[in-house]
């Protein structure tokens, strides 16, 4: 029985190794995110996009995932303002990735989306 119960809390444990924390997520944010898009998420206005209530955000995860991993200098469009500036590819872990977004999504009027390790390996691919 002990034994037993020892095992399930290993399984606990080793679950809670594989799963995002918002904590650290905020950590990751304000050392690596905050200089362009700001503590509130609001970004700079014609030069960094904002995350907060960000229609592009929120409309694709996986679009989301691949522009920390990959970066990207195409124009985009969030809530109806064009960007042109570049953001530089992130050299997070995917661990660090899935605890920034989802601390990105659980903040300032998004949509609480949770991002898992799982999700950003799928977009390394
Ligand atoms: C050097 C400045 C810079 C840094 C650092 C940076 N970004 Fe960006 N980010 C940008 C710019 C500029 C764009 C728009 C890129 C474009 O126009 O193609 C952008 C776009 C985005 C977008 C998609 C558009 C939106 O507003 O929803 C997301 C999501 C995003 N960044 C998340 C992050 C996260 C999370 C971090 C930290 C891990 C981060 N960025 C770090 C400058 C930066």
């Amino acid at each position: 029985m002990k034994k037993y119960i020892l095992c399930i809390a290993m399984m606990g444990l080793g679950l809670k190794g594989f799963s995002q924390d918002v904590n650290k997520g905020k950590g990751v944010y304000t050392k690596t995110c905050i200089a362009c898009h700001q503590a509130t998420g609001a970004g700079i206005p014609g030069a960094f996009p904002p995350l907060a209530k960000s229609d592009y955000l929120n409309a694709d995860v996986n679009r989301a995932i691949k522009q920390v991993i990959k970066g990207s200098n195409a124009p985009i469009t969030v809530n109806g303002k064009k960007y042109t500036t570049a953001m530089p590819p992130q050299a997070l872990s995917d661990q660090q990735i899935a605890d920034v977004l989802t601390y990105v999504y659980a903040n300032w009027g998004n949509t609480k989306k949770v991002v898992t390790v799982a999700m950003v390996k799928a977009q390394r691919k």
